[in-house]
């Protein structure tokens, strides 16, 4: 997929976080392929989206993105509940797709979405789905994997408990020795 990246990410790299995130993630890379799952969780604006932008742009250079997907998963979870009561072959297509076809994903602010019984059955067979074919798949999300386990259900929590887990554990003050500020709140005189 050729997708387009906001100025503000524009310039990201990995090295962007601290050097043992950074190194895991590198590690997660597997020069340049990657496997199941790396979640990012943390508090807003301390860069996991970035992060995730990064880690599309290492891969575009070795082509893994030209399939990829990289979804918010607020409009995931509208395009999967606009398949509810629809034609379960859509419902399948779909979740192979994304699943089993789309070799690279980044899912966007996970525990944002609208999250029904429905929207919550179909992120359980697209995460199985994914975990199953190990392929790389980033997950962004403010929940901690309790809170997923508690919304999302044990299944989806333990898929991405299995993978590679960075936590950005601080968030809004910009003093020197916190690692992971609210980088929104550092723009700018304040
Ligand atoms: N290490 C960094 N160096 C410079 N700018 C950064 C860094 N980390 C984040 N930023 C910038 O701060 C802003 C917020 O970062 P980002 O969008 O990645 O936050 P986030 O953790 O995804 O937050 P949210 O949970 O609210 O989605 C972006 O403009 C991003 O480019
Ligand atoms: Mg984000």
């Amino acid at each position: 997929m050729n997708l387009r990246i906001p100025a503000q990410y524009a310039t990201a790299a990995i090295d962007d976080v601290d050097a043992d995130k950074a190194r895991l993630v590198r590690a997660w890379l597997d020069q340049g392929t990657g496997a199941g799952f790396l979640f990012l969780t943390g508090p807003c604006g301390v860069g996991k989206t970035r992060l995730a932008y990064a880690i599309w742009l290492y891969k575009r250079r070795y082509g893994d993105t030209a399939k990829g997907v990289w979804v918010r998963s607020g409009f995931l979870a509208k395009r999967l509940s606009a398949l509810c009561g629809q034609d379960a072959m859509d419902e399948y297509k779909l979740i192979k797709q994304l699943g089993r076809e789309t070799p690279f994903m980044v899912i966007d602010d996970l525990g944002t979405e609208k999250l029904t019984e429905f929207v919550k059955a179909e992120y359980d067979l697209l995460l199985a789905e994914r975990e199953q074919w190990q392929w790389p798949t980033v997950v962004t999300s403010n929940l901690s994997l309790n809170r997923i386990s508690a919304c999302h259900g044990d299944r989806i929590a333990s898929r991405l408990n299995g993978g590679v887990v960075l936590n950005f554990d601080t968030g809004y003050k910009g003093v020197d020795d916190n690692p992971y500020p609210d980088y929104r709140g550092l723009k700018g005189d304040k």
